[in-house]
């Protein structure tokens, strides 16, 4: 009658239903692992540069996920206005994911090349000034504060031994490329390749 010890047994029951169910999970999961689809870059994907892997640390800094997503969902609606639906393999080198879930603003996965320059300081200045109706904020300091580029070959170090292949040139040159810019610079060298792998595809 082990059976019955289970029945009577609430905490074990519920154990062993969580365990069951995880089989589930585990089989739906597991093999994304070991799928190439899920684990290489796409093909032309290029580490962030020095002045773009800045310009993402801001844009983490500033919260511009909380109200961005970076993920364009594969259904008509979201493709029609932001273009391909974003795949895995574009994301591979993303040490955090910045995929984001909530929408106050538009999905940004591909606004790389969408506006120029000028516009995204216009924008970024005062969304006001761009967007009447916008409630974004404003961010004015990014075009006062300049980046001194101290730390941006360890964090190249440490992408690297997660996998981002910086080659050691790139990591020697980082600091002189990046310092005395603009933070607004490399917010938006960053925002400009946004999803542009695969953008005419
Ligand atoms: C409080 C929410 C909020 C935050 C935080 C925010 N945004 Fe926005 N963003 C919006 C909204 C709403 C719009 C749409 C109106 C507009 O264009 O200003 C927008 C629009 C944009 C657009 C234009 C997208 C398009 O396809 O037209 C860009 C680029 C952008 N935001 C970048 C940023 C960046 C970079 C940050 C961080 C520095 C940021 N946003 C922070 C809400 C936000």
């Amino acid at each position: 009658m082990r059976h019955e010890i289970v029945e009577k047994n609430v905490g074990l029951l519920a154990v062993l239903i969580l365990v069951v169910i995880s089989f589930g999970g585990l089989a739906e999961v597991v093999p994304l692992f070991f799928q190439k689809q899920t684990t290489q870059p796409v093909e032309g994907l290029k580490p962030l540069s020095a002045l773009e892997l800045e310009g993402r640390d801001i844009y983490r800094r500033e919260g511009c996920v909380g109200c961005h997503s970076q993920m364009v969902r594969p259904f008509r609606a979201e493709t029609e206005r932001y273009g391909p639906y974003t795949v895995a393999g574009e994301t591979v080198y993303d040490h955090n994911f910045l995929w984001g879930s909530k929408r106050t603003g538009p999905d940004l996965a591909r606004v790389g090349g969408r506006y120029s320059d000028d516009w995204h300081r216009a924008h970024l200045y005062n969304p006001r000034d761009v967007v009447p109706e916008s409630v974004m904020p404003a961010y004015p300091w990014l075009f006062e504060n300049t980046v001194d580029g101290e730390a941006t070959p360890k964090k190249m170090r440490a992408l690297r031994a997660l996998g981002v292949p910086y080659t050691d040139e790139q990591i020697q040159n980082a600091t002189s490329e990046v310092r005395g810019e603009q933070e607004i610079t490399a917010l938006i060298a960053y925002l400009q390749q946004l999803g542009t792998v695969l953008k005419d595809n």
